[in-house]
């Protein structure tokens, strides 16, 4: 199937405010040079906000991270986990159709998806909230036939079980992913044949069943607020696992995700044990008791404190600006490290074409570029352009710009 963007699309997209918190630190995590590599969860994270990936958010995206257009396209097409049309509200099934899941029977979940959501593949149903599509092996061959659902595995299908999740996704349940016919995880069928003691202490469901139904966001769009920055190199808040909020929309019964409040696990402070004990429906592990008005506190002072940062930072006073280039065109500005295409039209746009205007940028010349001329503020000074224009503009040039050259980084 060609995988294309969908000829009706938004004009803009922005992350949430704390999706955008959560992008940026992700970008972090790579090392200099290296920050295209955060293309999949950028984009990910762009799905789970909006349910599909647009054209507008993989360009914001692709400006994020200085990549051309294309290249972040490229990636977004290549990938079936990314959505490049409208998908149901509630749900978009992912039907594996190959060898494994084929001979145990992947034909009748599609002709059970085209029956109950739409005759084919990527239309939505009547109301909105289903779509369907047939994908690749899933890696789930052991428990054939088996589906994706939103984040999470549904194994050990049948077609009346197919119809039945469906069903409990229209009433706005969510139901346990996992095998569906009392398999632990992919032991045989008839029973454990070896390493019998196994039983002895595992949790309720396998881990990974375990960990989507602690998290609870199967299906759930994600605005950021739900995930707290669990990263070294985040904020505050780096040792508490998501709140209870995490869990799906409320279905028209009150329950949570197909589980009542009651019934619903409760969020398990980070790194505290998953052997169910600790962990009983309905009852938080005291740890994770204490430690979440600190994850609240925490959230309040990272906030009040970012306020007071943006509050600080010194307006700066503009540089001086080009109408347009001189004489003999425009200097590559994507030789500095951190301009990407994008940027470099940004700059250019501003009035912005040489590596001698920025090396003449002062601290206060700086400090305004930083906060005007690029998106991602902050970015002038933390890849030092000055230095680095000083260098370009004499000619020289430098670690960023000789590898530039010698692998076409950026080049469109
Ligand atoms: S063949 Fe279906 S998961 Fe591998």
């Amino acid at each position: 199937m060609l995988r294309r963007l969908h000829p009706d699309q938004p004009d803009t997209f922005a992350f949430t405010p704390d999706n955008q918190a959560w992008a940026e630190a992700q970008i972090t995590k790579y090392p200099e040079g290296r920050q295209a590599s955060a293309i999949i969860p950028l984009l990910w994270r762009a799905q789970e906000q909006e349910g599909w990936l647009t054209r507008p958010a993989i360009e914001a995206v692709a400006d994020m991270l200085d990549l051309a257009y294309i290249r972040a396209l490229e990636v977004a097409s290549f990938y079936f986990m990314f959505q490049l049309q409208p998908v149901g509200s509630v749900a978009h099934i992912q039907v594996c159709g190959t060898t494994s899941c084929m001979i145990c029977g992947a034909e009748d979940l599609v002709a059970v998806c085209k029956d109950k959501i739409a005759s084919k593949a990527h239309q939505l149903s009547a109301d909105g909230k289903f779509s369907w599509e047939e994908v690749e092996c899933l890696g789930s061959c052991a428990n054939a036939p088996m589906a994706q659902i939103g984040k999470d595995y549904y194994e050990d299908l049948t077609a009346a079980r197919m119809g039945e999740i469906i069903d409990e996704l229209a009433a706005g349940e969510v139901p346990t992913p996992g095998p569906q016919n009392g398999r632990y995880a992919a032991e045989p069928l008839s029973g454990l044949t070896s390493l019998k003691d196994f039983d002895s202490g595992h949790t309720k469901y396998n881990a990974s069943v375990q960990l989507a139904t602690d998290i609870g966001d199967t299906i759930k769009r994600i605005d950021g607020t739900e995930v707290p920055l669990l990263a070294p190199w985040g904020k505050a808040n780096d040792n508490v696992a998501p709140s209870g909020d995490m869990m799906p929309p409320d279905g028209p019964d009150g329950k949570q995700g197909g589980r009542t409040k009651a019934e619903a696990p409760a969020p398990r402070a980070r790194g505290a044990a998953s052997d169910g004990k600790s962990e009983a429906p309905g009852q938080a592990p005291q740890a994770e008791a204490a430690a979440k008005p600190k994850l609240d506190a925490a959230v309040t002072e990272s906030k009040s404190e970012q306020k007071q940062a943006d509050k600080a930072v010194p307006a700066g006073t503009k540089p001086a600006l080009l109408p347009e280039a001189r004489d003999g065109g425009a200097d590559d500005l994507k030789l500095i490290k951190g301009v990407g295409p994008g940027l470099e039209k940004e700059l250019n746009a501003a009035g912005v074409y040489h590596f001698d205007q920025i090396a003449a940028w002062t601290d206060d010349e700086v400090a305004w570029a930083d906060q005007h001329l690029v998106r991602f503020k902050g970015r002038v000074s933390r890849d030092d352009w000055v230095t680095q224009a000083k260098a370009l503009s004499r000619g020289e040039q430098t670690e960023f710009s000789q590898r530039a050259k010698k692998d076409g980084i950026y080049k469109e």
